[in-house]
């Protein structure tokens, strides 16, 4: 099923809210096409430790590795490490040598790329768009990471944009304006004496992060539109991951809300770890009570009508879903009984995803 949403699609971004399954069901995603004879990428964010051992990613880089895999196709993971790729930015916009390390070694460029402009957000999607111009592979699948709220991502990219248009990048960075003047003559007797007291001179610190990075900030701006663009292209899929508890569908209707509004392509809803439902136990408690006596079937009577109302509740809460997504394409991936660690796993999930 998901690979016709796949179809003549080169990327793919799972996203949902917290812990519903992102990271797993990308690289199942990942994994089923990539044994369906495609060259495929998955960039995971985060993933639990085990998981990313089975996928060969021991270590932290960002650069993809080929996973061993018995597939078709080719099956490459990478574990995105957010502050790599904002420096691996820089790197790729500076002039020059000096700039670069300027700009690197900077006390105010170090707090902004774990802060600000370097979200982890925006830094996936950078990673996935040089990917995608690298055109190396046929499917890219990315992961999203945990964000508060779900939607952070889709605007990191304008928000990056914005914050290189803001006043104050631009105000820092116009010529003549820096130096103590800037602050006013209260402020400039602060930076020196913290200078005298602390050995920081912030006020250099300051000046030289924003000459040096107002020199890129037209590159920086230019790839954030282009990231934009990525994301709206037809050849995107963004498929929306949810648990049936009522709190992840709330934010999946309103996340496809918001995909829909910011005319991103939305292919389906993936509802991930939905407990069965079973059948009425239709007399099976009387025979149970002759095997195994009556206190003993009553406790395993109450614990089963515990589960047949918690399968109940999800199918209750994901129809409420399809009727909130005007029955757009949905599919269902069980509980299964144990974590998805490893490739083995992530082929459980394959029945589901594309059975
Ligand atoms: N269908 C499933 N059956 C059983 N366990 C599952 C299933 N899907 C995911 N899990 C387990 O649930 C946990 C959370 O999954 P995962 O890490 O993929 O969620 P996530 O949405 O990426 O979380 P986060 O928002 O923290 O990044 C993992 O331990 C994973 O093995
Ligand atoms: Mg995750």
């Amino acid at each position: 099923m998901i690979e016709s949403w796949l179809e003549r699609k080169s990327i793919c971004i799972c996203a949902g809210s917290g812990g519903v399954g992102k990271t797993t069901t990308s690289a199942a995603i990942a994994l089923g096409m990539a044994a369906r004879g495609k060259k495929v990428a998955v960039l995971t964010i985060d993933p639990a430790k085990r998981l990313a051992g089975a996928l060969g990613l021991n270590e932290l880089g960002n650069e993809e590795r080929r996973v061993e895999a018995d597939v078709d196709g080719e099956l490459w993971a990478m574990m995105l490490d957010a502050k790599r790729t904002f420096d691996d930015l820089i790197e790729w916009h500076a002039p020059d040598e000096r700039t670069r390390d300027a700009v690197l070694s900077n006390r105010i460029y170090q707090e902004l790329s774990n802060a600000v402009a370097g979200s982890q957000e925006y830094m996936a999607m950078e990673k996935l768009y040089e990917l995608h111009q690298q055109g190396r592979y046929d499917l890219l699948v990315l992961d999203t990471p945990p964000t508060r709220n779900a939607l952070d991502f889709i605007d990191a990219p304008k928000k990056l944009a914005a914050f290189i248009d803001s006043r104050s990048l631009q105000f820092f960075t116009a010529p003549g304006f820096l130096g103590l003047k800037v602050f006013g003559r209260g402020a400039g007797m602060l930076f020196s004496v913290m200078k005298r007291a602390t050995g920081i001179d912030l006020l250099e610190d300051l000046s030289e992060f924003f000459r040096s990075f107002g020199d890129m900030a037209a590159g920086f701006r230019e790839r954030a539109d282009g990231v934009n663009r990525l994301l709206a292209d037809s050849r995107t899929a963004f498929v929306l991951v949810t648990s049936p508890s009522s709190d992840a569908i709330d934010e999946a209707a309103f996340f496809h809300h918001r995909l829909l509004d910011a005319g991103l392509p939305f292919a389906g809803i993936v509802a991930n770890r939905v407990r069965p439902e079973l059948p009425p136990e239709n007399g099976a408690g009387a025979e149970l009570e002759k095997m195994v006596g009556g206190e003993l079937a009553a406790k395993v009577l109450a614990s089963f009508e515990d589960e047949r109302r918690l399968g109940a509740r999800d199918q209750a809460n994901l129809e409420r879903l399809r009727k909130r997504l005007r029955r757009s394409p949905m599919i269902e991936i069980p509980q299964l009984d144990a974590d998805v660690h490893d490739l083995h796993g992530l082929r459980l999930m394959d029945e589901y995803l594309f059975g």
